[in-house]
C-alpha cells in the first residue's frame, strides 16, 4: 500500500522538474519575463494539483512518466491563476507562498504578462510533451478540459463572480457555485484529465473518480476560506485576515466556522463514498482527501 507521505515529496519533485524543463532559463531573452514566470511558478506552493494527476494515474494503473505533463500544465494554470488573484485589481495581496507577491517582485506590468505566458505555455505542454500519449485524439480531449476549466465557464468565470460578489451577501448556492468555478474546475481538471488518459477504465470509475474531484474542489476552497480566519501568516504563506479586509463572501462569513467545517467534512464523506469501487491502489486519493480538509497551509 502506498500513502501520500511517501510519494509528495517524489511527485513535487516531479512536477517541478518538469516546470523547470518548460519555462525558458532566465538566460533566455526576455529575460525579465522568464525570471517572473520562474519566480511564481517555482517558489514553493503545495502542488496539490499535480498530486492529483498523480494520484488518479496510480489508481488506474499508468506510469507516472505520461503524467508529467499533465501534472506541469495545470500547475502552471494555476501558478498563473495566483498571480493575477494577487494582483491590485484582484485582491491586492502583497504576500504568496511567504514571499512578495509576483507584482510586487516585478511590478504589474510583468505580473500580467507573466501570467499571460504560464498560461499559453501550459497549453504548449500538453500538445508538444511526447510521454502524454501517442493518441492525439486523448490530447486534443485534455486541452479541452483544461481550457474550459481555465476560461469563463471555470476559473477565470468563477474569479469575476468573485470580484462582482466582494461587498456583497450571496447565498449558501451562489457561494458554492463561484467557488465550485474559481477553485473546483481546476481541481477537477487535474482528476478529469487524468481519467481520459487512462487505458480500460469504464466510464462508471471514470464518472465516481471525477465526482471524488468536485467534492474535494469546494471542500478545497471551504477549507481557504478557514485558514483565512484561523491560519497563521507564516504558516499559510499569505495575509491572514484577508478576505475579512476586502469583505470577501466566504464560507465562515455565511455560515460560521463550525458549520463551514461541517461541509467540509460532508463533502470529504462523499469524495471518499466515491472510491468505494477501488481497490488499495487509491489510498493516495483517499489521504489527499484527507490532507485536503485539515491541512493548515
Ligand atoms: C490557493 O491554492 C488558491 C486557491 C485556489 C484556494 P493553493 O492552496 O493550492 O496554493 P499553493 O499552490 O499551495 O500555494
Ligand atoms: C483564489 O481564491 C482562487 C483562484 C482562482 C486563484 P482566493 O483569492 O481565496 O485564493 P488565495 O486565498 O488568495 O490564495
Ligand atoms: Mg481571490
Ligand atoms: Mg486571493
Ligand atoms: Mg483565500
Amino acid at each position: 500500500m502506498t500513502h501520500l507521505q511517501d510519494i509528495m515529496p517524489g511527485c513535487q519533485k516531479r512536477v517541478e522538474q518538469a516546470i523547470d524543463h518548460w519555462i525558458p532559463s532566465i538566460n533566455r531573452y526576455p529575460q525579465n519575463l522568464h525570471e517572473a514566470m520562474r519566480y511564481s511558478a517555482l517558489g514553493g506552493g503545495k502542488r496539490v494539483r499535480p498530486l492529483l494527476v498523480y494520484a488518479t494515474g496510480m489508481a488506474t494503473g499508468q506510469p507516472l512518466e505520461r503524467l508529467d505533463g499533465v501534472a506541469c500544465a495545470i500547475e502552471l494554470i494555476h501558478a498563473y491563476s495566483l498571480i493575477h488573484d494577487d494582483l491590485p485589481c484582484m485582491d491586492d495581496d502583497d504576500l504568496r507562498r511567504g514571499r512578495p507577491s509576483c507584482h510586487k517582485k516585478f511590478g504589474e506590468a510583468l505580473a500580467v504578462l507573466a501570467g499571460d505566458a504560464l498560461q499559453t505555455l501550459a497549453f504548449h505542454v500538453l500538445g508538444h510533451d511526447d510521454e502524454i500519449t501517442p493518441d492525439p485524439a486523448i490530447r486534443l480531449e485534455m486541452i479541452g478540459i483544461l481550457s474550459q476549466a481555465a476560461g469563463s465557464r471555470g476559473m477565470a468565470g468563477g474569479q469575476a463572480v468573485d470580484l462582482a460578489a466582494t461587498g456583497k451577501t450571496l447565498s449558501i448556492a451562489e457561494l458554492e457555485a463561484m467557488h465550485i468555478h474559481k477553485t473546483g474546475a481546476l481541481i477537477h481538471a487535474a482528476v478529469a484529465m487524468a481519467v481520459r488518459n487512462a487505458e480500460n477504465l469504464d466510464e462508471e470509475q471514470g464518472r465516481a473518480l471525477e465526482h471524488y474531484a468536485k467534492c474535494l474542489g469546494l471542500a478545497f476552497q471551504i477549507r481557504d476560506d478557514i485558514l483565512d480566519i484561523i491560519g497563521d501568516t507564516n504558516v499559510i504563506g499569505k495575509q491572514s485576515g484577508a478576505d475579512q479586509q476586502l469583505n470577501k463572501p466566504t464560507f465562515p462569513e455565511l455560515l460560521g466556522l463550525q458549520a463551514s467545517k461541517e461541509r467540509a467534512r460532508q463533502l470529504h464523506a462523499e469524495a471518499l463514498d466515491c472510491l468505494a469501487g477501488f481497490d488499495d491502489n487509491a489510498d493516495v486519493l483517499r489521504d489527499i482527501a484527507d490532507y485536503i480538509v485539515d491541512r493548515i497551509s
